[in-house]
């Protein structure tokens, strides 16, 4: 057993080499960086500058460590139709911009198509997506939008769950029409459209067989897509669970001493305390228990992106949760305005933009903001009004209370500026394997 753990080559890179199966064309080259950091992500056996309480003993891991290699099954027909789907230029008006254009695979499925707003372009030139774009890895885990307590001891149900910044889609199947018919996304302009482009794919015949009569009408064919693509992002290769963190749940790696120290700011109750809502279990082996995310809602007063060319108009608000329309489980009483998904953390340090409106170039921006957005408002909003990007009736959402961002102006900051370091280089830990060798932002 502890010979299976440190054979780094055999356990380590095991989710790389999955994606590189399913994603090959996008991944090209991937299989030599899975050999480069199955060497690296080998348990350090002696010289370690790693405190005794700090590592995770050898033997111990063996014994915990009842995880088998993950094995990610060969994709099905579904799944290769979804990603086919996923990859095609040809479904915008005017062709060129695919669910990748934004979701793009070099930056873990995130990204905005080269905009530089904060905010996605769409298929056309001047036409934008209202918010920055998500990564789509780890979709399986997204549960559907509901009420639940948050724990034991509170009295009022949260809301919880739901595809997208605003919980609006219950499932991707359902999501996907929306950014295929949008105007500002890939601007299909109905869904009659939609098929021609479909009955010409190259994937034409093995979409008809896997789902029977889609192509004969718009509303099967829509609807078949949906099923595809959901098929597809929900697949275990698009969760890969391949990052340094991942092997060291597993303990299969070690955390350097900075790492360990953002590891335990970030979970301090009294520091960071971000794992209320960014979860993280670090004794636990089953990365899957370890989503960065409660998928609950909260109002962060992050700024106002100016970049954004709607909010040219000062009565241009989103107010997020509130203004989901879906009325199967309602959600639009005025208290939930300005609240956001928690998005994920894991491949956060690959990604471009920070928060729903893209307002942060750089992860260290992001993680700061928490740090002072109380104590020192004025480095964060330079017009000099508070949550400036909030509508001043709902100004009061902002959550004010929880850690680390409870502190009052001209108080010292929870997180000083090495912690602020610290936590930047532990969630660079959360990156998965084939994008590691990206330059953070
Ligand atoms: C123009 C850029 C763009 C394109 C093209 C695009 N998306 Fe998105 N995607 C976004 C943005 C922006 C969001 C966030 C939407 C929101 O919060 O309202 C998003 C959100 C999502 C989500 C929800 C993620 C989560 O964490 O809840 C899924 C799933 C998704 N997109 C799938 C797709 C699929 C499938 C396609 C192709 C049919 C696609 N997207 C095309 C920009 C894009
Ligand atoms: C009370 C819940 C909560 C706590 C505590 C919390 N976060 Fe968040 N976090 C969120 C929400 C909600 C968002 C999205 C806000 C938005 O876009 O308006 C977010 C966004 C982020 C983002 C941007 C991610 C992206 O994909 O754009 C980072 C980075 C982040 N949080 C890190 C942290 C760190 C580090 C801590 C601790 C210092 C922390 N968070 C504490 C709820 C929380």
């Amino acid at each position: 057993m502890i010979g299976q753990v440190s054979n780094g080559s055999r356990w380590g890179s095991f989710g790389a080499n999955a994606a590189c199966v399913v994603l090959s064309t996008a991944f090209a080259g991937c299989g030599d960086s899975s050999k480069a950091e199955a060497g690296a992500s080998r348990p350090v056996s002696s010289g370690s500058h790693i405190t005794a309480s700090e590592a995770r003993p050898a033997a111990v891991a063996a014994l915990v460590d009842l995880t088998p290699p993950r094995r990610v099954p060969e994709p099905t027909a579904r799944e290769r139709i979804g990603r086919a789907i996923f990859f095609d230029a040809r479904l915008s008006n005017p062709p060129g911009v695919s669910c990748a254009t934004c979701h793009d695979p070099d930056k873990a499925f995130s990204g905005n198509h080269g905009s530089t707003t904060g905010v996605a372009l769409g298929s056309r030139p001047g036409h934008f997506a209202r918010r920055n774009t998500p990564s789509v890895l780890y979709m399986k885990y997204v549960p559907v939008f509901h009420f639940a307590l948050e724990d034991d001891d509170d009295l009022v149900e949260s809301p919880f769950g739901g595809f997208t910044w605003s919980g609006r889609a219950d499932s991707v199947a359902e999501f996907s029409r929306l950014p295929l018919l949008d105007a500002d996304e890939m601007n299909n302009g109905s869904e009659g459209a939609l098929l021609t482009k479909l009955r010409d794919a190259s994937y034409a015949g093995d979409f008809s067989h896997e789902f029977a009569g889609a192509l004969d009408a718009p509303a099967p064919a829509v609807r078949a897509v949906g099923e595809a693509l959901q098929a597809f992002l929900t697949s275990d290769a698009m969760s890969p669970f391949s990052s340094k963190f991942d092997d060291f749940l597993r303990g299969r790696a070690r955390l350097s001493p900075l790492e360990m120290r953002g590891l335990r700011t970030f979970e301090s109750p009294g520091k960071g305390a971000c794992n209320a809502c960014h979860v993280v279990y670090d004794t636990w082996n089953r990365p899957e228990a370890s989503l960065f995310t409660n998928f609950g809602y909260d109002a962060l007063g992050v700024p106002r992106n100016r970049a954004v060319t709607a909010n040219a108009d000062p009565n241009h608000y989103d107010l997020g949760l509130c203004e989901r329309a879906q009325i199967r489980v309602r959600s639009s009483s005025p208290q939930w305005c300005l609240r956001f998904r928690t998005p994920s953390l894991r491949n956060v340090a690959v990604r471009d933009r920070f928060m729903h409106n893209g307002v942060f170039s750089k992860l260290r921006d992001a993680v700061a903001f928490y740090a002072t957005r109380s104590t020192n408002p004025n480095l964060w909003y330079p017009s000099g009004a508070k949550f400036d990007d909030a509508p001043p009736k709902y100004r009061r959402n902002v959550n004010g209370v929880s850690l680390p961002y409870n502190g009052t102006e001209g108080a010292a900051p929870v997180l000083n500026d090495e912690d602020v370091d610290a936590i930047v280089a532990f969630l660079q830990t959360l990156t998965d394997q084939p994008y590691r060798s990206r330059t953070p932002p």
